[in-house]
């Protein structure tokens, strides 16, 4: 893997693509209003970094991130994306996304969706659960006591290999939630939503989550 796509440009998807090029990887970036919109990012990332379309991104990518809020997710390019590990970072918020039935009543789940929607793609889910700032001022090396753990989840084993070898290059531990479907356990307040946990004790918060009509008395 050379070359990250990344669809979306904002908070999650710039520190993806700094964190990127810091470890070698060739980033291609995206986002809604045209690749002229990203001259300031792209100038900062340097040389392994360049903008282009979402389609663009997604054809150049061997991994490919989706970042954009969840109510734009319809509007991800499917063929470009076709077969390629897809890494889904995105959370449901209504008052941002409008309400979407299936989660609302939890008949699905996020990342869910965006596979459904990418039929072919191998997405996985991560990144959902750390701020963004914290994804540059965090990071540790691989066997530091005590180092941050972030969340994957995902159905295809190779996929999530490849993801969580990525995760511990941006320097941070990794847990394995399990298949797609059980990626509601890091999702938007759960207990391992947002704070920083080590790997132990993100164990304990994703047996400890419960869905949202749990909560609900
Ligand atoms: N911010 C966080 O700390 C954080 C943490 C974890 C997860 N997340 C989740 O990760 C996702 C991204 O969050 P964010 O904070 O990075 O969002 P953001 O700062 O609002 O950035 C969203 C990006 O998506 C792009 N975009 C929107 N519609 C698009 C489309 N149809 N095609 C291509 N690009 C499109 C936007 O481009 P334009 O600006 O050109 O419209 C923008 O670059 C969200 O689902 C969020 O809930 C956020």
């Amino acid at each position: 893997m050379t070359t990250i796509g990344i669809i979306g440009a904002g908070m999650i998807g710039s520190q993806l693509a700094r964190l990127a090029v810091k470890c070698g990887y060739q980033v291609v970036i995206s986002n809604s209003r045209g690749p002229e919109t990203l001259s300031t990012l792209v100038a900062e990332l340097g040389p392994k970094a360049r903008a282009a379309t979402p389609a663009e991104a997604g054809t150049a990518g061997d991994l490919v991130v989706v970042t954009v809020p969840l109510k734009a997710y319809r509007a991800i390019p499917v063929e470009p994306l076709a077969g390629k590990i897809v890494i889904d970072t995105n959370n449901y918020y209504p008052q941002r996304d409008g309400h979407i039935p299936e989660l609302d009543n939890e008949s699905t789940t996020t990342a869910e969706l965006l596979a459904a929607h990418l039929p072919t793609s191998k997405v996985v889910k991560a990144f959902n659960h750390i701020h963004a700032a914290s994804l540059t001022t965090e990071g540790q090396p691989a066997g530091t006591k005590n180092r941050r753990a972030l969340v994957i989840a995902g159905d295809d084993e190779a996929a999530k290999a490849t993801v969580r070898t990525l995760i511990d290059q941006f320097g941070f531990d990794v847990v394995d939630a399990g298949p797609l479907k059980d990626g509601w356990r890091i999702q938007r307040d759960t207990p391992g939503f947002g704070p920083r946990r080590n790997a132990e004790e993100i164990r304990r918060d994703l047996a400890a989550a419960k869905r949202y009509n749990e909560t609900r008395s």
